[in-house]
């Protein structure tokens, strides 16, 4: 097999890290003039532009800050093939590196390319979004789309995606490039897990559609592939009857045994809710109403009454979707639900909301954030999938010890059992990019602070930084067995063991599909093979 011609710098002395360091600036310095008049003389639809590109060097971590040399806004797929097919006729000399960016909501600087070219997706949006109905109903959609404006379309028709995640001012292409889970992951799977096929524009600039049957490599590679191997541009949804309205339901447990204990039997019920996710409360923080939701309970006075008093508590949250003509039966289903479950007794609150108003539970968050301007604060935040059989040393060490004060945002911590096979699907299909611990149920467990600037305090972007990497630092001290989601490293030797026995896999697609290592630079997986070395 051809390796890849691409390496991963680790300077080895001081010397030899000036030395590097100079060649790239030289270099970066030679390629971004040639770059922009090359780029200048390319015939595409759409445009590029060399100037006020600073949105393409920030995201929503808002921490690293690399600006590429070009913007290409497309308009159409050939002009994302025709830039691609340019930078890969180049050849590794350029050095030119080429990033999707979605709605660059990226966490470190994922979606960037320095001295590259970023292709701002969200400009084919414009294309036409497709419904088809019938037995098997999906959506045709444009990659650079807002899974919120995607809803309100399928809704026209009566449908809606199947699986979602916590907050739909995202992009399909961004999404699926990483997995996609929310509370309907242990029922659906992954928001991979529910699409019938791609067109993707590969490293070497070719348009290539994909599925299960055709190209299914390509298809399973792009699937939680970072970006890796191709820009995704299309992609077909499968759809179902959107419900109208959602019971909205939290319950507190003050031992997280109990909680998981709960958790586990309501994912693996065959009767059970639409949604299921958890968060932890620590020292007050979000009992009821924390940013992330605008849940109103309908009894306020009794969620107001309840203090936790600076003890860690979980929170259950559940969803049941219903259409008025259902309200008694689905009522009826839901005590019988939650008496076979162990919460707090007094801790019960209710809402009911329309299902776009519980899905787009986070942007009226966002709204009265911003309001504040604290939504474009720095987000260190810590994403990693814990096996079950490991939950609970987890839970001692980093809820128990680590975690003692608020670290400024909501944590949430739920299980989905991979070999659950509701209507005989297996939804965690292994031959995806996307890495999953070994166990069949496994916990996601997500920290979402945000960083209040020069703040020495316990919200400040360092501290919250180092309790992230204690975190970690425990995990693998206590070999948790953990994979991180959203997955941040800075060596290739983390990055192996990241994909453990499927790094063999990652490689070979990456020389098939992306050889010179030009797409999505910002992952530090790869780095384009530096020729003046
Ligand atoms: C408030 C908030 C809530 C979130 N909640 C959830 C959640 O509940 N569940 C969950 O799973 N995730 C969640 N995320 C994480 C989210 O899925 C990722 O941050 C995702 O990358 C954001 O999508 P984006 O469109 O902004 O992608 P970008 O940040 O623009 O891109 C992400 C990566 O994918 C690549 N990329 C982008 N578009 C394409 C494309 N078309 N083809 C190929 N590669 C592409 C980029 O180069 C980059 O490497 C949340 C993020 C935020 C900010
Ligand atoms: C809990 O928060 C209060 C302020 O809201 C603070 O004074 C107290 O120290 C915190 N408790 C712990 C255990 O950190
Ligand atoms: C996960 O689901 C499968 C299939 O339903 C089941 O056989 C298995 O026992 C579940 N795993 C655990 C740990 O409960
Ligand atoms: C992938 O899953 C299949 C079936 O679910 C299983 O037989 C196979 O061993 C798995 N492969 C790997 C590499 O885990």
């Amino acid at each position: 097999m051809r390796r890849p011609s691409m390496s991963f710098v680790k300077p080895k002395s001081i010397l030899s890290t000036i030395l590097l360091v100079c060649c790239m600036a030289i270099r970066l310095c030679l390629c971004s003039s040639s770059v922009v008049s090359s780029l200048k003389a390319l015939h595409v639809q759409g445009q590029f532009s060399f100037d006020g590109n600073e949105f393409a060097a920030t995201d929503f971590g808002n921490q690293f800050h690399f600006l590429p040399s070009a913007v290409l806004h497309p308009k159409k797929v050939s002009d994302i093939a025709a830039t691609i097919k340019h930078v890969w006729q180049m050849g590794p000399a350029s050095g030119l590196t080429v990033a999707a960016r979605g709605h660059g909501h990226s966490l470190q600087g994922q979606a960037q390319a320095p001295q590259g070219i970023v292709i701002n997706m969200e400009s084919l949006s414009g294309q036409e979004m497709q419904v088809h109905r019938g037995k098997f109903p999906y959506v045709d959609v444009p990659a650079g789309e807002l899974w919120i404006n995607i809803l309100h379309e399928c809704l026209k028709y009566g449908l809606a995606p199947k699986s979602w995640t916590d907050y739909l001012h995202l992009t399909v292409g961004g999404t699926l490039s990483n997995a996609g889970i929310s509370g309907q992951a242990f029922r659906h799977g992954p928001q991979i897990s529910n699409v019938h096929q791609l067109e993707v524009v590969t490293g070497k600039g070719e348009v290539v559609v994909c599925s299960e049957e055709k190209n299914a490599d390509l298809f399973h590679a792009v699937l939680g592939g970072l970006g890796q191997f191709g820009i995704i541009t299309r992609a077909r949804i499968s759809l179902e009857p959107a419900p109208k309205m959602v019971k909205w339901i939290r319950v507190l447990y003050s031992d997280f045994s109990t909680f998981a204990r709960d958790q586990e039997h309501l994912i693996s019920a065959e009767n059970t809710f639409d949604y299921i996710e958890g968060l932890v409360i620590v020292n007050k923080t979000g009992l009821i109403n924390n940013w992330r939701a605008s849940f109103n309970p309908e009894d306020p006075e009794q969620a107001s009454q309840f203090v936790s008093d600076g003890r860690t508590l979980f929170c259950l949250e559940l969803t049941k979707n219903f259409n008025p003509d259902e309200a008694t039966k689905i009522n009826k289903e839901i005590k019988s639900l939650l008496s076979q479950l162990s919460y707090i007794p007094s801790t019960l609150f209710v809402t009911e909301v329309s299902y776009v108003e519980f899905l787009d539970r986070v942007h009226a968050a966002e709204l009265k954030l911003r309001s504040k301007g604290l939504w474009e604060l720095p987000h260190p935040w810590l994403n990693l999938l814990v096996p079950r059989s490991k939950i609970h040393s987890f839970a001692e060490g980093v809820f128990g010890s680590i975690l003692t004060d608020t670290n400024n945002g909501p944590v949430l911590v739920y299980p989905v059992n991979k070999s659950n096979n509701f209507h005989n699907i297996f939804r965690w299909d292994n031959r995806t990019s996307f890495v999953t611990p070994e166990e069949d149920i496994f916990y996601l467990v997500a920290f979402l602070p945000h960083a209040v600037p020069s703040s020495t305090e316990n919200n400040g972007l360092q501290h919250l930084l180092s309790i992230n990497k204690r975190i970690l630092n425990f995990c693998e001290a206590a070999h948790l067995g953990v994979k991180q989601y959203l997955p941040y490293y800075t060596t290739q030797e983390e990055w192996r063991s990241h994909y453990g026995p499927r790094w063999e896999v990652l490689v070979q697609r990456k020389s098939a599909y992306d050889p010179l290592a030009i797409l999505a630079p910002g992952q530090r997986i790869f780095q384009k093979a530096i020729s003046v070395l």
